[in-house]
């Protein structure tokens, strides 16, 4: 096939028969956001190469591997965003937001790019809801913000398929004592590592627990675990998100093995998965980044936050039924017509309908009666109307409901004001 008729591998089209659903589970996600105070921030598709760089960290994947960076015509080299959360504190910063009252709460609904192998669940570019709050060091922000996390589910009906896991990897201090500890364990299987993990051995050994060849993830089983590095704050401050999270009910194991794939992060991670969507299981991940916002040039404001995939949302929700439900927003009403005076009133019927918020449609295309009909079944019109000479010169139109087939008269007026419903 040519190029030209044929997206570019990893990128998918969302056809109309499904974007309702992507409007319905986001429509969920606003109201989610609204209910917590969560407002909504929009940020450039590309930055700077060197905001990724930074904040999100040279020696990950995405950096390294993934990113979609090119030089625009004025030879800056600038990324397609692999993510939102680098965007996000950038704005936070460049636009003043912590003058705000703090905690600043935002959320994104937005495209990323990763050049990844594509599979079910992983694409080259796929959506991000997340969310970011700025300003609240201590542990009731963690669990307000897994708190909003597990909400999302709860609203979607998922809370039965998903699960939470939550881990601490510390500060730079406890993460350079346990970096230490895993190179020297590693080292000692330096001949097994794979080509990937051998780079990060020096370079970020904590990558390697997240590793899926079988033979690194068995040597990860047996590495030093990062609970035991802790320093007494950090130890502190999990065992407080772990109290907060008891008490508000939200169920979680602890899993030494989440490390998460960005730079950034500090203290509380999380990640909420699923066995339901096969080897891309993880539908939302999160954590602490208290340094970044310095990082980035900003003030010294700790912050922290997650980003839930939403192609992987829209299949777990598939695949749990929550569709099935409802149905996309249909034609309530189709006025069909014969003849060129009848064809306009029909119009000006449809324009009326429409301004009162009346889903309703005629012909465009010169049909016949017979295919006008035709359509409107096609289209699951609920009611149909006939307008033709006869209905013009009595004003009054039989309007008919294609459910049950019980047709009713109105007067032309009626019918432009809906109330044939
Ligand atoms: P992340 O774990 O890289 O974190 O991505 C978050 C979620 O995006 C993943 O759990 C997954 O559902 C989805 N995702 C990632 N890559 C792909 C892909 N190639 N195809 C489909 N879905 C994908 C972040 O991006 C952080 N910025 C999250 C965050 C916000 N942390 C703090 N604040």
């Amino acid at each position: 096939m040519a190029v030209i008729t044929v997206n570019p591998r990893g990128t998918a089209d969302v056809v109309p028969e499904d974007s309702w659903k992507w409007r319905k589970a986001e429509e969920v996600l606003r109201r989610v956001s609204d209910a917590a105070g969560i407002k909504e921030i929009r940020t450039p598709v590309f930055e700077h190469t060197e905001l990724f760089m930074r904040g999100v960290g040279d020696t990950t994947d995405v950096v390294q591997k993934e990113m979609y960076t090119f030089n625009d015509k004025g030879g800056r080299s600038v990324t397609l965003r692999p993510e939102g959360t680098a965007g996000a504190v950038r704005a936070f910063i460049q636009n003043g937001l912590f003058n705000a009252p703090l905690p600043v709460k935002m959320f994104y609904m937005i495209s990323c790019f990763r050049y990844e192998k594509p599979q079910a669940g992983r694409l080259r570019e796929f959506h991000q809801y997340g969310v970011e709050f700025f300003g609240a060091a201590g542990a009731a922000a963690d669990a307000e913000v897994i708190s909003v996390a597990s909400s999302i589910f709860s609203a979607f009906g998922l809370s039965g398929s998903v699960s939470l896991k939550i881990n601490s990897i510390g500060c730079r201090e406890c993460r350079a004592k346990y970096n230490q500890a895993l190179r020297e364990y590693f080292s000692l299987h330096r001949e097994e590592l794979c080509p990937t993990c051998l780079d990060r051995l020096e370079r970020n050994p904590m990558r390697i627990l997240d590793c899926k060849s079988p033979v690194c993830s068995a040597l990860a089983e047996g590495a030093p675990r990062l609970p035991d590095y802790l320093c007494e704050d950090c130890a502190a401050h999990f065992e407080d998100v772990k109290k907060r999270l008891d008490g508000l009910g939200i169920e979680y194991t602890v899993d030494p093995g989440i490390v998460r794939g960005l730079d950034y992060y500090n203290r509380t991670v999380f990640e909420f998965v699923t066995d339901r969507l096969g080897a891309q299981g993880t539908v939302l991940g999160g954590g602490r980044y208290d340094p970044l916002v310095k990082e980035l040039g900003g003030p010294d404001i700790p912050a922290l936050g997650f980003a839930m995939g939403l192609e992987r949302l829209i299949l777990l929700l598939t695949e749990t039924g929550f569709f099935d439900g409802f149905s996309p927003a249909g034609c309530s009403i189709y006025i069909a017509s014969a003849g060129e005076r009848a064809e306009l009133a029909a119009a000006k019927a449809v324009a009326a309908l429409r301004k009162k918020g009346i889903s309703c449609e005629c012909d465009v295309c010169g049909r016949s009666l017979k295919a006008q009909m035709k359509y409107a079944d096609r289209i699951g019109a609920e009611f149909t109307a006939v307008l033709g000479d006869n209905e013009l010169e009595t004003g009054r139109a039989a309007v008919k409901n294609m459910k049950d087939g019980s047709v009713t008269e109105i007067s032309l007026e009626e019918l432009s004001e809906g109330r044939f419903m």
